[in-house]
C-alpha cells in the first residue's frame, strides 16, 4: 500500500488513536496505513469495537488522530478550515434517530448546508438542489414538508444521505447505513448510496459489520480487528480467497453457510468464548490465541501487513491456508 496513486483522495499513514487518560487508555487504532482513491469505494469491515467508526471519523476530520498523518487531497486534514472541510467530506451517522431533529422539517434540515456552508442565496437554486437530493435519495418532494418526528427509521436514513450529498462532497463516510433497516430494505439503501456516489461524483467509505453488502457497493475492502488492518484488497478477491483466518471466518458467516455447518458453528462458539485473548497481545500475532494454524513462529513474531499477492495485503504468516 505504499505505491499510492495520483488520484488518491485520502491517505492515512501510521495512524494510531488512543482514548482516555493515563491508567485507563483505550487503543482504538494501531498504526493504520490505508489510502482511498477517487475512483473507488472502500468498505471497512470488522466486529464491534474494532475501530471502524474511529478510523472513518479520522479520515473525514471529525476526530483527530493521536499519532500519524492524514492527508486529504494531498493536504494535512487538520489544516483545513472546518467550513472548507465539510464541502469536501461528509459523514453519515450510525444512528439516524439521534442525528435528525424531530422538530425540524426536512426542508429546514436539507437547506441548512446550502445556506450556511455553500452560501447559496438564490432560493430557486436552493429549491432545485433540494429536489435533486430528495428524489435521488428515493423519497418524493412531498417529504420536504414533513417533520423529523414524522419519519420512519429508513426515511430518516435517506434524509441523512440526502443531507450529506447535497453539498456535492468528494468523499462521504457512511457509518453502518443498514443497522436500523429491516433485511428486505437493506439492499435498497445500499443501491441508493451507490447510485448517489456515482451521480454526485463522491467516493464512499462504507463502514459495516455486514460483509455480505460489501460487494454491492465497494471495489476495495479493509478488514479491521482490534484496531489493526489485518487484510486489504479487491473486494471479490478478498471475499473469495481470504488470506487471513479471521477474514475467512467473517466471509463464512452468512445465513446459507451457517445452517448445518458444524465447523463454522464450532468456530463461532470458540471465538465468542475466547476473543478477549486477542486484545492486548504485545508479542507475536495477536490472532494466534484463536488461530487453528498458529505455531511458535506466529506466537513470537508480529506479522506486518504484507503483499501476499498483487494488491492483496494480509498480516498473516500462513496466508490462505485456512478455509471453511
Ligand atoms: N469517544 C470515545 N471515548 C473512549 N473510547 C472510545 C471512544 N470512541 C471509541 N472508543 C473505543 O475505541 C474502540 C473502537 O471503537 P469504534 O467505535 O471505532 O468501533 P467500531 O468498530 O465502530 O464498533 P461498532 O461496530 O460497535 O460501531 C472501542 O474499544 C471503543 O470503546
Ligand atoms: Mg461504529
Amino acid at each position: 500500500m505504499n505505491n499510492l496513486s495520483s488520484n488518491e483522495l485520502v491517505l492515512v499513514q501510521n495512524v494510531s488513536k488512543f482514548f482516555g487518560k493515563k491508567g485507563n487508555i483505550v487503543t482504538a487504532l494501531q498504526n493504520v496505513t490505508i489510502s482511498v482513491s477517487q475512483s473507488e469505494n472502500l468498505a471497512l469491515v470488522g466486529e464491534t469495537g474494532s475501530g471502524k467508526t474511529t478510523l472513518g471519523r479520522i479520515t473525514c476530520g471529525l476526530e483527530k488522530q493521536s499519532k500519524g498523518k492524514v492527508l486529504l487531497l494531498g493536504k494535512e486534514i487538520n489544516e483545513y478550515k472546518k467550513n472548507n472541510l465539510w464541502k469536501v467530506t461528509q459523514y453519515i451517522h450510525q444512528d439516524p434517530y439521534g442525528a435528525i431533529n424531530p422538530l425540524e422539517t426536512v426542508r429546514e434540515i436539507l437547506e441548512r448546508p446550502l445556506r450556511f456552508l455553500l452560501a447559496i442565496k438564490n432560493s430557486e437554486e436552493r429549491n432545485e438542489l433540494l429536489r435533486e437530493a430528495i428524489v435521488s435519495s428515493g423519497l418524493d418532494v412531498s417529504y420536504l414538508d414533513k417533520k423529523g418526528s414524522d419519519l420512519s427509521g429508513g426515511e430518516k436514513q435517506r434524509i441523512l444521505i440526502a443531507r450529506a450529498f447535497i453539498v456535492k462532497p468528494k468523499y462521504v463516510v457512511v457509518d453502518e447505513p443498514t443497522t436500523m433497516i429491516d433485511f428486505i430494505h437493506r439492499d435498497e439503501i445500499i443501491e441508493t448510496l451507490r447510485a448517489m456516489g456515482n451521480s454526485f461524483g463522491a467516493t464512499l467509505l462504507l463502514i459495516t459489520h455486514d460483509i455480505m453488502v460489501v460487494p454491492k457497493i465497494a471495489n476495495k475492502v479493509a478488514v479491521l480487528q482490534t484496531g489493526k488492518i489485518i487484510e486489504y484488497g479487491e473486494t471479490m478477491e478478498v471475499l473469495k480467497s481470504p488470506y487471513h483466518p479471521y477474514t475467512a471466518f467473517l466471509a463464512a458467516i452468512n445465513p446459507q453457510k451457517l445452517l448445518g455447518n458444524k465447523k463454522i458453528m464450532d468456530y463461532l462458539d470458540n471465538y465468542g468464548q475466547n476473543k478477549t485473548k486477542i486484545i492486548g497481545t504485545d508479542h507475536g500475532c495477536s490472532y494466534a490465541p484463536l488461530c487453528p494454524l498458529a505455531d511458535s513462529h506466529c506466537r513470537e513474531n508480529v506479522p506486518p501487513l504484507m503483499e501476499a499477492s498483487s494488491n492483496h495485503y494480509v498480516t498473516c504468516f500462513k496466508p490462505g491456508q485456512f478455509n471453511f
